[in-house]
Parts: structure tokens; C-alpha cells; sequence
């Protein structure tokens, strides 16, 4: 396997020759990427050229819907899941807001649902909600000294009447992949459905959503290079199972039962390009002619090589530091390049706008894992530090950023 071209990739994000964020490094990916300037053609292009009611006779209004339907496809097969499985909306708070009506439907009193207190609010929010309508909703809590979930807690929690556990594939503040088949496969072993937030996974490479075993698999394309849209997947027969959230003409469609906003049209199509990039990178890295499994193997692979290499240095900086408590494994294979940190002594802050007038853009808070700061005895207000990287990411990025904290701390 080659190496990450990196010029090659960053001379496809317009941000990287934008004069306004000349020197500037981007630390706070898990919050939003930079666009792919695939993406931006798309929408200016569909601006210009498309922008009707799209799926009627006349021209423009044929290629508005073809286009939409192609990113559909497109990004479904790089996903391994059916096109009619894959659908977009808002956000993924918003997705998760519309299946939880649906299991508001569905589920009976008595009936039971775990949550977990790792995962972003948006998937906990919308869950935790159904108590009022007599559900018992169960917490697989964390180990408070790791920050990490054991698949034996849940085992613990798992009864006859569990129908649906909801957990992170990989924390927006703890990072560690969690082995989502082993637990994917629990949850099915007492005939529950899984319900796995990716939205912190997928910028890192898009998954094989059918090898995770998850039930409903969301994540959000404006973290994957993408528009501002929220991708959900629901397997196909949970999908004819629930009950519709859309207008009762659709109930029959399965691409319309669970988006009930009129979706962005611009936006689906811009999926194209985050497809284009995907393409391109497996292109030039010698996988022109490879089925769709092997390009997003290869992209992959290619993200994990270059993000580990990056984030080891800043792991062992952080780790061995005596003023920082970093939240978190401190093994690059085992995590994604979403470091979050505590300083002794320290305001977040205090050092997120510190490390702003070195230029480096980082995050800080809770970043709505409330639950988990909470739980980890953090301050929720000050919260944590975070600095987040991606694939286009530069040793000289990572470089400055460490150097920055040494002066700070
Ligand atoms: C892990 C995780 N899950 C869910 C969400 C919510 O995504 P959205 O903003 O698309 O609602 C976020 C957003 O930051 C997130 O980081």
C-alpha cells in the first residue's frame, strides 16, 4: 500500500489556498470538516444549472433528480448497504429524533432500552425520552477511571425486554473505537435492534455498515467533507417493521417513511462529490479499476495509516505530560485523532483561547457528551479541551500544535 499523497489531498480543500485562513490549522474536525472542493462544484453547479422541483419531465428537473438519486447510490454501495436503506436529513439529532417517534409507536410500555452516558446527546436525547411513555430506559454506563464501555456491562443490562440499545461507534470525546460487531451481535442474541451513532467513525474512513450489524447506523456528511446533512442507515426490515413518520400517501415508499423534512435538494446531490473525492483518492492512489469494496478499502486504509502516524507523537506528548489528563487510550491503532484533554490548574477555556492566538483552531467544552464529563467528574461548564484531526492533517500541523502546548502548560 503507497502513502497518503497529502498534496495530492489538500490541493483538493479550497480552505487550504484561502487567504483568510493562510496559517491558520484546523483542530476541531470532530466538530465539522473542510469541505472537499468536489463538494462545492456540486452545489454551485446544481445552483446554477438544476435548481427546479426536481423528478418531473422537462430537463433540467430530470438531472435534478438523477443527480440525487446517484449520490444516493453511489454512496450506499461505498457503504455496503441497499440504496432504498440509506436515507438524508437534517442532521443526525434530527434523525434520531424522527426514529425515536417511531419507537415511541412501536415499543409498549414495560418494554426496555439502553443508552449509553458515552455518546453525544443525540443519540441518548431522543431515547431517554421514552420513559415518559412507560419505556425503562437502562444506562450502560462507562468505567469512570478509562472512560470506556465493556461489552460485559451491557450484557448485564441485556433482559427478554430490551428491544433496542443505542451506543457510539467511536466517542466524540473518549475516541476509542468500541468493537462494534461483538456488541452488535449481543444486542441480537437477546433480539434487540442497534442503534449505532458513527458520526465520529465515519470522517475517518466510511464504514462497512453491513459488517457492523447495526440495525440504524447514523452519521453526518458535514464531518465527512460533505454538505451540511445528516446520513442515516435503516435496515431494510426495521424500515417496513416501524411505524412511517412522513405524509400517509408516502407509508408505502421506503425512502420517504423516515424523512419527514422535505429534504435539501442541493445538498443530496453535493453527496457526488464527497463520492468524486472518495473516487479520486482511491484513483491516484493506484485503484482506478477496483470494485467499490476495494476503493473504500483503500481509502481506509489510507486514512488510518496517515491519522495513526500523526497522532502518535501528540498521544505521548499529551500522556506523558504531568499537568495533563488525557481522556482516552493513548495507542493510535486503537482510536480515532480526536484528543481530548484536561490541564491541571488550567481553564479549558482559558487554553482553547490560548492556543487560538498560536492560530491553531481547537474545540472546547462538553460537546454535548454531557453525560460522559459529567461522569468523569469534569467541570461541564469549562469542559474539556479538544483538538481534532483528519487524513489532511500535516506533520507540520501536528508539529506546531504540540509545540504550542509545551510553551502553554
Ligand atoms: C458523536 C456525535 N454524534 C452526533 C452528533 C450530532 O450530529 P448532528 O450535528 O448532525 O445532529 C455529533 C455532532 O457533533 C457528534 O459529534
Amino acid at each position: 500500500m503507497t502513502d497518503l499523497d497529502l498534496d495530492f489531498v489538500r490541493a483538493q480543500f479550497p480552505a487550504f489556498s484561502e487567504p483568510s485562513l493562510d496559517a491558520f490549522a484546523h483542530f476541531e474536525n470532530a466538530g465539522g470538516s473542510y469541505a472537499c472542493r468536489q463538494t462545492i462544484e456540486w452545489l454551485d453547479r446544481y445552483y446554477r444549472q438544476t435548481k427546479v422541483q426536481p423528478y418531473y419531465d422537462f430537463p433540467a428537473s430530470r438531472l435534478a433528480g438523477e443527480q440525487m438519486d446517484a449520490a444516493k447510490q453511489r454512496m450506499a454501495a461505498w457503504l455496503n448497504v441497499g440504496t432504498d436503506e440509506l436515507h438524508f436529513g437534517p442532521s443526525t439529532s434530527q434523525n434520531s429524533y424522527v426514529i425515536a417517534q417511531a419507537l415511541r409507536q412501536e415499543l409498549e410500555p414495560g418494554d426496555e432500552m439502553i443508552v449509553t452516558n458515552q455518546d453525544h446527546e443525540a443519540n441518548v436525547g431522543a431515547w431517554a425520552r421514552l420513559e415518559d411513555a412507560g419505556i425503562v430506559v437502562r444506562e450502560w454506563k462507562i468505567d469512570p477511571d478509562t472512560a470506556e464501555l465493556h461489552p460485559m456491562d451491557l450484557e448485564a443490562l441485556l433482559t427478554e425486554r430490551t428491544r433496542a440499545v443505542a451506543f457510539t461507534h467511536c466517542s466524540n470525546v473518549v475516541a476509542s473505537i468500541n468493537p462494534v460487531r461483538e456488541i452488535t451481535d449481543l444486542i441480537h442474541e437477546v433480539g434487540a435492534w442497534a442503534i449505532v451513532d458513527g458520526v465520529s467513525f465515519c470522517p475517518h474512513g466510511l464504514p462497512d455498515i453491513a459488517a457492523t450489524g447495526a440495525d440504524v447506523y447514523f452519521f453526518s456528511l458535514y464531518k465527512v467533507y460533505g454538505p451540511h446533512l445528516g446520513a442515516m442507515f435503516l435496515r431494510q426490515g426495521l424500515n417496513a417493521e416501524l411505524p412511517y413518520q412522513g405524509h400517509f400517501f408516502n407509508a408505502d415508499k421506503p425512502s420517504a417513511r423516515f424523512t419527514p423534512a422535505g429534504p435539501d435538494h442541493a445538498q443530496i446531490a453535493a453527496v457526488n462529490g464527497v463520492m468524486d473525492y472518495m473516487d479520486a483518492l482511491a484513483r491516484h492512489h493506484g485503484n482506478s479499476v477496483a470494485t467499490v469494496a476495494e476503493k473504500a478499502e483503500t481509502v481506509r486504509t489510507l486514512f488510518r495509516d496517515h491519522e495513526s502516524d500523526l497522532l502518535q507523537p501528540l498521544l505521548d506528548y499529551l500522556s506523558g505530560h504531568p499537568k495533563v489528563k488525557l481522556i482516552g487510550k493513548d495507542r493510535a491503532p486503537v482510536r480515532a485523532p480526536t484528543v481530548a484533554f484536561t490541564a491541571e490548574g488550567r481553564s479549558s477555556a482559558d487554553l482553547a483561547g490560548r492556543l487560538a492566538e498560536f492560530k491553531l483552531g481547537v474545540g472546547v467544552g462538553h460537546f454535548y457528551a454531557y453525560r460522559l464529563v459529567e461522569a468523569l467528574g469534569i467541570d461541564t461548564d469549562d469542559g474539556v479541551v479538544r483538538t481534532s484531526f483528519v487524513h489532511y492533517t500535516s506533520p507540520e500541523e501536528i508539529a506546531r500544535l504540540i509545540k504550542a502546548l509545551d510553551t502553554l502548560l
